[in-house]
């Protein structure tokens, strides 16, 4: 069947139906979201983290989102594919922005971007809808600018609420089709989630958004560290990978593998 696009998301706001998007990197992954009915992959910054060995967003450049959006978008054909524009690439100004999200869809065959920020970026998203190019706008606390906002902190709490809300209304008014929120407080999420008419979409929000996000390996139970509170581990795949190639490891030092099934005469 045919993309999700962005007025199904819209159709599942006014009859109240919820939905889960993940993150998504590389072929494997983009497969078994798809075939698990995910309708939105996010190609993430957070691939710096997760897939790039980096501790951070702020070094991801739009070659490394590109190189993992060609893989995602290969490998799907129902999902509607969202790409991060990285740190760098869009807050010069519209122009760029417009530049770096046109290479994102015609070199990487994203059907949407997603970009960090509110009132700061509204003219970027402005010029972006403007063109045809659906974006995903990013709120609350933005990791590209971990540096600004002194560390990974819930954002809108006391005097941040009315900033938040500001933020919100900007993206909205911008031509944004979806807004995430990143850490803030259920009760803000829930009030921004009634005043706009678009979907929001909680990451460590509360359950009163209209669609969740995580990103995929800690979900997963992939990452080794340390996740944050917002994440639910829905799996063990790090046990069970680790398991797997000490299995591995120990049948070849005992001769066990290959057997001859594995062996051409
Ligand atoms: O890069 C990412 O994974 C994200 C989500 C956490 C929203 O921006
Ligand atoms: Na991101």
């Amino acid at each position: 069947s045919a993309r999700v696009r962005i007025h199904h998301l819209q159709q599942a706001k006014e009859r109240g139906e919820k939905w889960a998007m993940l993150t998504a990197y590389d072929t494997y992954s983009a497969q078994i979201f798809e075939e698990a009915g995910i309708p939105v992959m996010l190609v993430g910054d957070s691939g710096g983290n997760v897939v790039m060995g980096l501790n951070s967003t702020v070094p991801v450049t739009l070659e490394d989102i590109l190189f993992m959006t060609r893989a995602v978008t290969r490998s799907t054909k129902r999902a509607l594919i969202v790409a991060d524009l990285p740190f760098g690439s869009y807050e010069a100004g519209p122009q760029q922005a417009f530049a770096s999200a046109v290479r994102l869809m015609k070199d990487g065959g994203a059907q949407a971007v997603k970009l960090e920020g509110g009132v700061r970026v509204a003219p970027q998203i402005r010029l972006l809808h403007d063109s045809g190019i659906p974006v995903m706008a990013h709120i609350g606390f933005t990791p590209q600018s971990e540096h600004a906002l002194g560390g990974f902190r819930v954002q809108g709490r006391g005097a941040g609420a009315e900033q938040l809300l500001a933020d919100a209304h900007a993206v909205q008014e911008a031509g944004a089709f979806a807004v995430v929120l990143e850490m803030v407080p259920a009760e803000i999420a829930g009030q921004v989630t009634k005043e706009l008419s678009i979907p929001t979409i909680g990451i460590g929000a509360g359950a009163d958004c209209d669609a969740q996000v995580l990103v995929w390996p800690d979900m997963a139970g992939l990452n080794g560290g340390r996740v944050p509170k917002f994440v639910k581990k829905y799996a063990d795949l790090r046990g069970e990978l680790l398991r797997a190639a000490r299995e591995y490891a120990d049948e070849v030092r005992g001769g066990v593998f290959p057997g001859p099934e594995h062996s051409f005469e």
